[in-house]
């Protein structure tokens, strides 16, 4: 049996809204369906202000414009992290402050951010990593002790809470993604929420490529010009049609990809019980939407050897990001603060098994008994 890492969700409803976009001349331009995204994200996770993009790589560009990021400001976040959260803070010139992240959740480690806080810090940038949220009762006590600002990737987290508490409501700027290997796709697009009211009127000459369009548009101005940086970053009608498809199937989606989060859990905790892996540990109230299901092998050694039985055995599981403050680039771009203490040997120990919403029962079986027979022969 082959098991592909990730088959991006289709669950069959999207090709009528799409057809309904490429059947209307009036589509394009009237957005429709970008409205009822903004809109379901307003109705569903009280994110008054939520705006689509074309990716979450634009989104995080688009933060770091909006917060005024340049050159001589630094910014906080984990050197475990996808390359576009640092790239956004590179491209403006500032540098990052690498901290190191805790080992349960792989996100960044609360406690040592305050340590990192220098006069030239202007924001706190976090990542809930695999749909689950990081500890935002101490980050935002730091950023309101020390008046930064919180960017919240909230990549991997569509449709996860964290208590009562949406994903994506705790930055004053959270971002999306809803690229092909998401829980909830379009193929390729991205979501940001202002949630700091006060950042709208920056956020909105940004995010129409640097005008006053909006004020014009609504009749405020009497014509609209240039007035700071900015690009074409919202989504496309036929994007989002295929978006508010996936949106309307939410509860069904990711109520998958919790249910195989969860079988996997049940039968490779006997692995842990053996001290041969280590498992997520979550806290009681993280409903999170199971977006990854990670797993740590005793060492890097181990953890390609078990990568490579796998792939022998047509199983598909992948390690994740490589460490951004001592990359080539990151070596320029940044500074570690404090002792690496997991973000290295952590991150070596990690590899992601095979999840997707129309993964079947069958499947995930053939990938777990393949884990457990690694570890029973002794290949370790
Ligand atoms: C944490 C994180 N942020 C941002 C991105 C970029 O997302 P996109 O592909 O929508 O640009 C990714 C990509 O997977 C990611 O993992």
């Amino acid at each position: 049996m082959k098991v592909p890492f990730f088959r991006t969700a289709i669950t069959g409803d999207e090709e009528q809204y799409v057809h309904q976009v490429l059947h209307d001349g009036n589509s394009f331009a009237e957005k429709n369906f970008i409205s009822k995204c903004e809109n379901w994200f307003a109705e569903n996770h009280g994110l008054n202000n939520f705006f689509l993009t074309k990716s979450c790589t634009h989104s995080l560009e688009l933060a770091a414009l909006t917060l005024g990021i340049e050159t001589g400001d630094e910014v906080i976040m984990p050197s475990f992290a996808f390359v576009a959260c640092a790239n956004s803070i590179a491209l403006r010139g500032a540098t990052c402050v690498f901290v190191d992240v805790e080992p349960n959740t792989m996100n960044i480690d609360a406690a040592k951010i305050e340590a990192a806080v220098t006069p030239k810090t202007k924001a706190i940038l976090t990542i809930n990593y695999s749909g689950v949220a990081c500890d935002y009762t101490a980050i935002k006590n730091i950023a309101q002790k020390h008046q930064l600002f919180v960017i919240e990737d909230n990549a991997h987290g569509t449709g996860a809470k964290q208590g009562e508490n949406s994903l994506g409501s705790f930055g004053d700027i959270s971002t999306f993604s809803f690229d092909h290997l998401k829980n909830i796709s379009c193929g390729q697009g991205g979501g940001i929420a202002i949630n700091n009211e006060k950042l709208l009127e920056n956020f909105f000459v940004h995010y129409e490529f640097g005008t006053n369009r909006r004020n014009f548009f609504k009749g405020k101005e009497n014509r609209y010009e240039w007035k700071n940086l900015g690009s074409n970053f919202p989504l496309s009608e036929l994007n989002a049609a295929m978006l508010f498809s996936q949106l309307e199937n939410i509860a069904k989606i990711n109520g998958r990809f919790v249910q195989l989060w969860n079988l996997y859990f049940e039968k490779l905790s006997v692995l842990q019980t053996q001290n041969n892996i280590r498992l997520p540990k979550l806290s009681t109230d993280s409903h999170h939407n199971a977006h990854c299901f990670f797993m740590k092998a005793k060492n890097e050694e181990e953890r390609d050897a078990l990568i490579c039985f796998l792939t022998a055995k047509e199983v598909s599981a992948q390690f994740h990001y490589t460490p951004l403050h001592n990359s080539e680039f990151g070596l320029t771009a940044g500074r570690f603060n404090g002792n690496d203490e997991f973000t290295s040997t952590e991150s070596k120990r990690l590899l992601r098994l095979p999840l997707f919403y129309n993964m079947t029962d069958a499947e995930l079986n053939h990938v777990a008994s393949n884990v457990l027979e690694f570890y029973e022969a002794d290949n370790c």
